[in-house]
């Protein structure tokens, strides 16, 4: 149900809300980010490891490769059930040289630290706001980005601290080792420093995430290039920047590129936002560029050159025009995709099956691999969202079902989830685009199906705070929602996601959905 009857949803409206965008992640509103000082010294591994027996029982029960959010959410749980659990988690440093701690890709460069720059941007805008509702700041306002770095990365550095704390608490054993089998129950640990631990266990978890991807076909891309492994690690403002790719990473990244105040430009290949409904993904292009983001459509970069003055020359192929183009900038951000962290486990030798073209491991509906015992959850999955809940809520149930006596399977369906972008897009369910291959257009309307219950197949909404929009609705749509209950819930007034409630106007009747009035 695309929302077409859009309010005017920038400006003064809705922008005050989103102060309170970070109070779901645990993190302190206001001051908070000033509050998270860099925490104390790591404890010691003074846990008892159990110790090797030479008779060949295993010396844990499960065995968890990955401190992200699919490996600790499934250690934690299964260390619930009184088992024996170990994790082995170890950060690859960037080729930049960029390295972090405990806590995987979600909290040291990923979802947080990039709410959190999100949220940067917001304030800026909601300066520039302040002043048509009385409050005297002198403009332009400006934004250096040395304080919010280091507030951001103290604060991920307190998370890292959390989760080791977590994890002694429940007597999960920690190695800050690199993992690869030996064989089907036996992983090899490497410490920084090269010493080796050999670790065996009953039940094995792959949970290592994936890296961002650099193209390596193009002349000094990982010479001169950053990813966002680098970025919210960055001591010094990136400058001038040309962020490549056009999915969720580029354009959060861009976005609050943008809205702190850094002259940022997108190169798009092809479509914004490839898999979502793609009259949402263009209103989200249509408004990045109206907040001051500039796009490239139709181009590909070619070659990276660093000039003498420091600056990077990128130049790249225009589609359209059939023209090479150059220019300058401080940094180039390749926000290409992603690739599964799989090189170094030896998945062949134990026989673990991966997809040749993705390189993901191949599990089925209850997260096992090819080797009975071994499993895996999270970003290194073959046809899994790559997502922070679906990783925690896939690892959670493997350790029900391994040590519970559950049988709950992890259910993908109708995940919802929200791009962080100047102007939020969240959805839950399908895109219009995929509503209609599954049903036929005939049989859809406001991506409903129009027999007669008219269940929602998908909701679609763009507007400040679109994560906290979509989450109550998505439990509707888990719960089979129609279009009339829809129509039944009364709305919350005055807000943005009230509109949701008041759809009426469908595509097909080829009314203006604008929304003029209260
Ligand atoms: C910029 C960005 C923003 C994002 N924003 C969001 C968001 O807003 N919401 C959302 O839901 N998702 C978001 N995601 C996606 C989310 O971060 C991932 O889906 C999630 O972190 C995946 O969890 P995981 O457990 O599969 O792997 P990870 O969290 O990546 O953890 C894997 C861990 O395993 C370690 N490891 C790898 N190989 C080995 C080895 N051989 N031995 C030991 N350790 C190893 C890695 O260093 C890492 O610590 C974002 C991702 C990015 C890149
Ligand atoms: N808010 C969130 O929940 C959130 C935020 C960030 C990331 N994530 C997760 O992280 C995953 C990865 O996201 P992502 O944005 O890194 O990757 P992605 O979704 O795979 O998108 C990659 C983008 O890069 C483009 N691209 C690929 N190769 C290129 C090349 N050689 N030159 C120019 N452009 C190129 C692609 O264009 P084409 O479309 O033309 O291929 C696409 O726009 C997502 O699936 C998401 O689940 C979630």
């Amino acid at each position: 149900m695309a929302a077409l009857q859009r309010r005017r949803l920038l400006g003064v409206s809705g922008l005050s809300r989103t102060v309170r965008a970070l109070s779901g992640m645990g993190c302190p509103l206001g001051s908070g980010l000033a509050e998270a000082a860099p925490p104390p010294k790591a404890p010691g591994e003074d846990l008892p490891s159990p110790s090797h027996d030479p008779h060949g029982k295993n010396e844990y029960d499960l065995l968890v490769i990955g401190g992200g959010s699919g490996g600790l959410a499934c250690a934690k749980e299964a260390a619930q059930f009184g088992r024996q659990v170990a994790v082995l988690d170890y950060v690859e440093p960037s080729p930049q040289g960029t390295k972090w701690g405990l806590g995987g890709t979600c909290v040291n460069v990923g979802c947080i630290p990039k709410k959190l720059m999100h949220q940067a941007a917001l304030l800026g805008s909601a300066l520039k706001d302040a002043q048509h509702y009385g409050w005297n700041i002198a403009q332009p306002v400006h934004h250096t980005w040395s304080v919010m770095a280091q507030a951001v990365q103290n604060y991920v550095k307190s998370l890292n601290w959390g989760h080791r704390v977590q994890l002694q608490d429940k007597k999960v054993k920690y190695f800050n080792m690199k993992g690869s089998f030996s064989d089907p129950h036996t992983v090899r640990g490497l410490t920084k420093g090269g010493k080796e631990t050999i670790v065996t266990a009953e039940n094995i978890v792959i949970a290592t995430g994936g890296r961002p991807k650099y193209p390596m076909h193009i002349a000094g891309a990982l010479e001169y290039g950053i990813t966002s492994d680098d970025l919210f690690w960055l001591k010094e403002s990136p400058g001038k920047t040309l962020v490549v790719g056009a999915s969720y990473v580029s354009l959060e990244c861009a976005g609050f590129l943008t809205g702190i105040g850094l002259d940022t430009t997108v190169m798009m290949r092809s479509i914004p936002l490839r898999g979502f409904d793609q009259q949402m993904a263009s209103l989200v292009t249509e408004h990045m560029e109206s907040y001051g983001t500039k796009f490239l459509k139709r181009c590909f970069p070619t070659k990276v050159e660093k000039l003498e003055s420091n600056r990077l020359q990128v130049t790249w192929k225009n589609t359209d025009l059939g023209t090479e183009e150059t220019d300058s900038f401080d940094t180039v951000l390749w926000a290409v995709g992603r690739a599964p962290d799989t090189e170094t486990l030896n998945l062949e030798t134990v026989g673990v099956k991966t997809n040749s073209e993705t390189g993901k491991i191949i599990v089925d509906a209850s997260e096992a691999t090819s080797v009975p015992h071994i499993y895996a959850v999270g970003d290194i999955t073959e046809g899994r969202p790559e997502l922070t809940p679906t990783a925690i809520a896939a690892g959670k149930l493997l350790a029900q079902r391994l040590f519970g006596q559950s049988s709950e399977l992890m259910d993908y369906d109708n995940v919802p989830t929200t791009v962080f972008t100047p102007l939020e897009y969240g959805c839950v369910g399908l895109s219009e685009e995929a509503a209609v291959q599954c049903y036929g257009s005939d049989n859809i309307e406001m991506v409903c199906l129009r027999e007669r219950a008219q269940r929602i197949l998908g909701l679609h909404f763009i507007g400040p705070n679109a994560g906290e929009v979509i989450q109550g609705f998505a439990l509707g749509i888990k719960c089979g929602a129609t279009y009339p209950q829809l129509m039944k819930t009364v709305g919350i007034h005055p807000t943005c996601a009230e509109e949701i409630t008041k759809l009426h106007i469908t595509k097909r009747s080829g009314l203006d959905a604008t929304v003029t009035g209260c």
